[in-house]
């Protein structure tokens, strides 16, 4: 860490660099195949790059609205409609946002205070704790069984306490694959029956479901829709991570609160990107046909490791598998994802940072939205292991 001549409070003195850029510099520095981050190493549709120029030719280069350009709300309205049967007024019931990371996080600054209680279900996407933390709340932890990563609802359950003020749930989820079933979104229901407490529906993976499995989106459900933030991400569903741009959509009330923040945050996401998307959403199947895209990647992976030492459970949803390497080596996660980087030049992602207390299962996680000769030549050296 630099020296700075002044003493500083941290607020968040136990973020360290994320594993993703120490994996990614890792992965740079050893010439390796790079399957940690998640993002795809293939272009987005040029046509939606077309679309973004146009908009900008046609001079949207300034602001845009407070809470995104109103085209494109409608159509985030529409989309949620037919594939949810629930309507979100564009006017005061969605926000664009820049990435579902801003809408995660302005949606806790709006919310949560000092000594809330948030549960997280674990292991988690990294950026709901810090988020969390430097607003002064309090995470609250329910860790997922290590074999099916199923929740134990019981156990939720018995984590609620007067001072729960919100519950981040995650599904598709990353990074275990694992895709919310109606049961869990009964028994979440169910659970907060009665209280006053808010849901983070985080749902980037939405439209990356595997053999038939439909994604059951919280704004299904009368009882959860009317307390959640669903959070969407086109950076996931475009092949556009660094485009940043995503978008929550949840009762008035809560996104009246939540804009009093946001105006003040960032006021408004890239103008000409929400024109480009709200023409490139007119078209259904740039986001259903992408089940079956991510499908046959991950289906290619898995028939690349079937003769490999790996033990693994097929994905159910999003662009990750998890894999069991404790056949091939019984080292802690974090030496053997260092050592297939510097010896066989493969990067992953190990899990156990993301579960509560480090709890090591002798897992990691492939990134499979990659080209498929990247996915080839990745499965042929894990192969011989
Ligand atoms: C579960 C989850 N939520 C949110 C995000 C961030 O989405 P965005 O890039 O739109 O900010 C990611 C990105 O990896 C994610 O995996």
């Amino acid at each position: 860490m630099p020296k700075y001549k002044h003493n500083i409070f941290s607020k968040l003195p136990n973020v360290r660099t994320t594993i993703f850029t120490t994996m990614g510099q890792l992965a740079q520095k050893h010439s390796a195949i790079n399957l940690s981050q998640g993002f795809p190493n293939f272009e987005p549709d040029p046509s939606l790059i077309d679309l973004v120029t146009q908009a900008m030719k046609q001079g949207h280069n300034q602001y845009a609205p407070m809470a995104g350009v109103m085209e494109l709300r409608e159509m985030i309205s529409e989309k949620i409609e037919q594939l949810y049967g629930r309507h979100y007024h564009p006017e005061s019931e969605i926000t664009v946002t820049i990435g579902a990371t801003q809408a995660i996080f302005t949606i806790i600054t709006a919310f949560i205070g000092s000594g809330d209680e948030v549960i997280v279900i674990k292991p988690a996407y990294d950026c709901y704790e810090p988020a969390i933390e430097v607003n002064g709340g309090i995470p609250v932890f329910v860790q997922l069984n290590n074999t099916d990563f199923k929740i134990d609802w019981e156990v939720f359950r018995s984590k609620i306490t007067p001072r729960t003020k919100m519950v981040i749930i995650n599904t598709p989820h990353n990074p275990s694959g694992t895709i919310f079933t109606k049961e869990d979104m009964l028994e979440l229901l169910r659970s907060l029956e009665n209280t006053d407490i808010i849901i983070i529906s985080d749902e980037v993976y939405e439209h990356i479901t595997f053999d038939g499995h439909g994604h059951e989106s919280a704004s299904k459900y009368d009882g959860l829709a009317s307390r959640t933030f669903v959070c969407g991400s086109f950076g996931k569903t475009f092949h556009i991570t660094g485009w940043k741009m995503g978008y929550c959509a949840g009762p008035a009330q809560l996104m009246h609160e939540f804009r009093k923040t946001h105006q003040f945050n960032v006021f408004s996401a890239d103008h000409a990107v929400q024109k480009a998307l709200a023409t490139y959403l007119k078209e259904p199947q740039h986001y259903l046909g992408l089940n079956q895209f991510y499908q046959e990647k991950r289906d290619l992976f898995l028939d690349g490791l079937s003769t490999s030492r790996f033990k693994i459970k097929p994905s159910q949803g999003t662009y990750f598998q998890l894999v069991d390497y404790s056949d091939i080596t019984q080292e802690p996660d974090k030496v053997f994802a260092e050592r297939l980087v510097t010896e066989h030049r493969i990067a992953s992602i190990p899990i156990s940072g993301f579960n509560t207390k480090g709890i090591d299962n002798h897992l990691i996680r492939f990134c499979f939205a990659k080209t498929n000769e990247t996915l080839e030549k990745a499965t042929e050296i894990l192969r011989k292991l």
